[in-house]
């Protein structure tokens, strides 16, 4: 058994987290990796991580981690912030050690630097699990490259989420994976037919957060020559994106438009399972979008932006839409196309389904325990 221990900075039921929590739940099944998992923030992740019986520690008083945010940080800010991390990361260094785990295994940005110190103290390698794109665009481009530079001087393995996500990474020497997030099975989903042009419900899944692109979706609907019937819009706010919800509200309150907010949901599946129409609109290449295989195994006509990992999921006119991302004419086209056209949503939320058995979390699993047999025999022989 691998004793790997999962280093997180937030407990909060975003992706990248709700991503750990099915794989750490498949590979404990497994029998191969014994997880654990070290948080520095309470949250609602803590429960949901015992509920499945995957032991958690929140090691989070000495220091805020929240506080170093990617973006808007002065350089000070920003100096302190990581050096509080490294004080943070010297303690978890001997949780880790405590624990006797084999190998730490970091799972955002900021676990990277603690992780880094953390692994290094007690002796045992680290592997970086990627999901967001080391990207300009995302981090800003002098971030990115400290990033990019910090991950492979620190860790011997690399998990990306996607291709898209991996091409951002430095990996030479390192052994690199993708691990594209799985889904657990779900049964036949529970879904009425296709409903008539007029009455077509659409849903969008996702953080309420800029980059997500919510806003593209409430600017096209005006464009729309068919009214939806409703429009759900699924997704909390957990990194301090209470301002951009408000100004969505306004936005689709002058719309006039059956939108409604629905607030972050534990499973959404139930959301897709009754909607027709599923977007995705992130405005910058999603690093994978869970939403989007989920909305597919629902069942949902689907149409995603053109760029990240959708790419990698979607294939287009088969199984879903792509659309140029940040474009609402072009997303008011593709819906309009759906919604006029039952027989087409049938057909593609049909091969939807289908698609959505390539993402499973078994597969997941066995790519990411890979990563940590490779990495840890490595470490082995060198202790010989
Ligand atoms: C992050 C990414 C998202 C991905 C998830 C799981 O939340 O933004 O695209 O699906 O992590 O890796």
């Amino acid at each position: 058994m691998i004793r790997a221990v999962f280093l997180s900075h937030t407990a909060a039921p975003s992706g990248a987290e709700l991503a750990t929590l099915r794989l750490l739940t498949a590979l404990r099944e497994s029998g191969v990796v014994d997880p654990s998992v070290l948080l520095t923030a309470p949250g609602p992740l803590v429960d949901r991580l015992r509920g499945r019986r995957i032991p958690v520690t929140v090691c989070g008083n000495a220091f805020d981690s929240t506080a170093l945010t990617v973006s808007g940080s002065g350089p000070l800010r920003l100096f302190t912030g990581a050096a509080g991390l490294v004080r943070l990361g010297v303690r978890l260094g001997a949780l880790v050690r405590a624990e006797d785990a084999d190998v730490v295994v970091a799972q955002s940005t900021k676990a990277l630097l603690m992780g880094a110190v953390a692994a290094r103290r007690a002796g045992v390698p680290l592997v970086w699990q990627v999901h967001d794109r080391v990207s300009g665009e995302y981090f800003g481009r002098v971030m990115a490259f400290a990033l990019r530079a910090l991950g492979w001087s620190t860790a011997r393995g690399i998990v990306a989420n996607s291709r898209s996500t991996l091409r951002t990474l430095y990996t030479r020497g390192r052994v690199a994976v993708i691990a594209y997030p799985g889904v657990e099975p779900i049964a036949n989903p529970a879904r009425v037919a296709q409903r008539d042009p007029g009455a077509v419900r659409i849903a969008m899944v996702g953080r309420l957060t800029p980059w997500k692109g919510q806003e593209i979706l409430l600017r096209a609907l005006p464009l729309l020559r068919h009214r939806p019937a409703a429009v759900h819009l699924v997704g909390g706010t957990f990194f301090g994106e209470q301002d951009y919800r408000a100004e969505l509200e306004r936005t689709a309150a002058e719309l006039g438009l059956p939108v409604e907010f629905a607030g972050h949901i534990d499973d959404p599946g139930p959301y897709f399972a009754r909607a027709d129409i599923a977007v995705h609109c992130s405005v910058i290449a999603e690093p994978f979008g869970q939403v989007v295989v989920e909305a597919m195994a629902a069942g949902c006509a689907v149409v995603a932006a053109d760029a990240g990992g959708p790419t990698e999921i979607v294939r287009p006119e088969v199984d879903g839409l792509l659309v140029p991302p940040g474009d609402p004419v072009a997303l008011a086209a593709a819906l309009d196309r759906l919604i006029a056209d039952p027989a087409l949503r049938t057909r593609l939320g049909a091969a939807a389904h289908e698609r959505s058995a390539d993402f499973g979390i078994t597969a997941t699993a066995r790519a990411v325990t890979g990563v940590l047999e490779q990495v840890t025999a490595r470490r082995a022989v060198r202790a010989r």
